[in-house]
């Protein structure tokens, strides 16, 4: 599909060549198989290392590669595009922890934390969803009390991708107390490592879609976590979260345009070759007016998704552009992803074709790092800030 609208650096074509490669060699004849065992191979998280796509966004001197944010969602395009259970774990680990012990982190917690994340040596992973705190992720309830020289927290972390096997995670606990709640303002984030006493892993979810990235429930009893893995203010580690969350939503409608774009792709071929009424069915109106509301989506979804990251590199606020940016791209996987199971009819119901894990992998994405429903209560706040 054209990104004639978009015009990429030479090194932005480059990094999207070996994107795509990339995921046609080491995930795209896997990818039916961990979708079915319910598990990605661990070992493709250091093949995306050795490119450096572990640390697109952080710079050389913390052993990053240093890239702009519309080179490192090229990248993340194609990746989805290859499996989008991958491409997760790329976007959590780039968008979100890392890029909060960047901007808000200590030296030391960037020697020992920001740099092996760069190297793609340590996984991130984000906690700030409780079982009772989703969209009202300011109500969570995981307790951090300071005990001499450590915290102590107390509570369950949900919906954790990578949570199984990350090596660093980046989870909010309160840091007021229950006589003196201060809601947003009574947040810290701590830099969580598995190995800590009192870290236990829960349970694994079964998912609809993006089978293959594990989705797990995080168990803090008595964890005991030294003072100096609090990850700046000890009372904003909310406000730190959602200001990641601006990052990581460009993430994900840059995975909900790679799989729409996909499902796209597939229905486009499907549709030149599959003969019925003794003529391919890209002949009839009913089809081509598919294809071309898909195309239109698309394309117009990776335009504003660009717009957004260009508005980001330019040091503007996206708060309003980010949650755009997601509505529509992930409203726009899951709409494209239908029409291209409806283009394959019967054939796009079974795990024959691809089409089916698409449809069911876009889904997610108009969930996770805000539903469609926070998106548009985020849009509508801006448009009220802003008169
Ligand atoms: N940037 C900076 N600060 C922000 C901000 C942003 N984008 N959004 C809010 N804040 C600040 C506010 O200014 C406010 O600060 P003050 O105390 O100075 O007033 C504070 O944060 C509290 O904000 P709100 O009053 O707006 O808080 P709220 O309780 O009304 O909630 C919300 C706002 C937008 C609904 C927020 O709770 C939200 O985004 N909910 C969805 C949570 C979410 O996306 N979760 C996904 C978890 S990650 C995941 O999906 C798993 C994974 O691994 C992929």
């Amino acid at each position: 599909m054209s990104w004639a609208l978009i015009p990429l650096t030479e090194e932005q074509r480059e990094i999207q060549r070996t994107a795509r490669e990339f995921g046609k060699a080491e995930i795209t004849p896997h990818v039916d198989a961990w979708d079915r065992a319910e598990a990605y191979d661990v070992g493709i998280v250091g093949k995306l290392a050795e490119l450096g796509f572990l640390g697109m966004l952080i710079p050389e001197e913390y052993d990053g590669l240093g890239l702009d944010t519309a080179t490192y969602l090229v990248a993340l395009e194609e990746i989805s595009a290859a499996d989008a259970s991958v491409a997760v774990l790329m976007s959590v680990h780039n968008s979100l922890p890392t890029q909060m012990i960047l901007r808000y982190g200590s030296d030391a917690q960037k020697e020992r934390f920001l740099k092996p994340m760069a190297r793609g040596e340590l996984l991130g992973a984000f906690a700030l969803s409780e079982p009772e705190a989703g969209s009202d992720a300011a109500s969570l309830r995981t307790q951090a009390v300071r005990d001499g020289d450590h915290w102590v927290l107390n509570g369950t972390k949900a919906w954790v991708t990578s949570g199984s096997h990350a090596g660093v995670i980046l989870a909010m606990a309160r840091t007021d107390t229950p006589g003196d709640r201060k809601g947003a303002r009574g947040i810290g984030t701590f830099i969580v490592t598995p190995d800590l006493p009192g870290f236990n892993v829960g349970k694994k979810e079964a998912k609809l879609g993006l089978r293959a990235s594990p989705t797990v429930q995080l168990h803090f009893e008595n964890l005991r976590v030294p003072a100096e893995n609090l990850l700046g203010d000890p009372h904003m580690g909310f406000i730190y979260a959602m200001q990641s969350l601006d990052n990581g939503r460009l993430g994900i409608a840059a995975q909900a345009v790679g799989i729409a774009r996909s499902a796209l792709e597939h229905a486009t071929r499907y549709a030149g070759e599959r003969r019925q009424f003794a003529r391919p069915i890209k002949e009839f109106q009913a089809i081509q007016f598919k294809l071309a509301d898909m195309a239109t989506r698309v394309t117009a979804s990776r335009a504003l998704l660009y717009a957004a990251a260009a508005a980001k590199d330019r040091g503007e606020p996206i708060t309003q552009f980010s949650s755009m940016s997601k509505l529509l791209a992930s409203e726009t996987a899951v709409w494209v992803t239908t029409q291209a199971v409806q283009i394959f009819g019967g054939y796009g119901y079974v795990k024959e074709y691809p089409v089916e894990r698409l449809f069911r992998d876009a889904k997610v994405t108009e969930l996770y790092e805000g539903t469609s429903e926070i998106q548009r209560i985020v849009i509508a706040r801006e448009l009220y800030a802003q008169s």
